[in-house]
């Protein structure tokens, strides 16, 4: 299931991503707002575990989601600034670590970093900014696959029609939450109009 938010202050944060003149420091803080935001909208339906608890007025019982069953996963290194607002939300919630670099002329995703906790009978929630090709993200999917969790959310900011397409093909048990659906993919598997690279434009660093 692609679930594309419409809301209006996550279109205006996300084209502030699209000015050159966003420097680093905004760019990351905005990434991780929009994370927020897509988290509020991806847990909705999240059950609230009733847990006993002090008050200023004694004990009671109230809801709350139990986020020792939540495992973040940030696809490194755009997913960085993603990861730190979404675990500040829930300090309980266990994280991994994939990453993935996108060959540059075969435009394939190649794995070089695995440090995921175990997944069994965890919501794994992906957090990546961009879907350009797919390749990224069905890879990370497929290796969070093979340790059983219970179900497997992604997080993203901005993507191309042909790469959404191709991970609901090839994942379709898999629930993306996306700020932005952009036009379409160029020559170079870039987004248009996209904001250019999104680990790039969050530190700094030189094409
Ligand atoms: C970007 C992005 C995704 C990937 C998307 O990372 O953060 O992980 O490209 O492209 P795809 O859908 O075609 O696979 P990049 O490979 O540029 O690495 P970086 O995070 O280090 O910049």
């Amino acid at each position: 299931m692609i679930h594309e938010l419409s809301n209006p202050v996550v279109k205006t944060l996300l084209n502030h991503l699209r000015e050159t003149e966003t420097d680093a420091l905004r760019f990351r803080h905005i990434v991780q707002e929009l994370a927020r935001l897509l988290t509020y909208e991806a847990l909705k339906s999240e059950p609230l575990e009733p847990r006993q608890i002090k008050t200023w007025q004694g004990e009671h019982s109230f809801g709350f989601i139990k986020e020792e069953n939540l495992l973040f996963v940030s696809i490194l290194r755009a997913g960085l600034p993603m990861i730190e607002s979404v675990t500040a939300l829930f300090p309980k919630a266990s994280s991994g670590f994939l990453a993935m670099k996108r060959d540059e002329k075969t435009h394939q995703s190649v794995l070089y970093y695995d440090r995921i906790p175990p997944c069994e009978g965890k919501t794994v929630i992906i957090v990546d900014p961009m879907v350009a090709t797919g390749g990224s993200l069905c890879d990370a999917i497929a290796v969070i696959k093979t340790r059983s969790p219970k179900k497997i959310l992604s997080l993203n900011l901005i993507g191309s029609p042909e790469g959404i397409t191709i991970v609901k093909q090839k994942h379709p048990d898999v629930k993306l939450y996306i700020a932005q659906i952009d036009q379409k993919l160029n020559e170079y598997k870039f987004i248009l109009p996209g904001l250019g690279d999104a680990g790039d434009r969050s530190y700094n660093t030189p094409e």
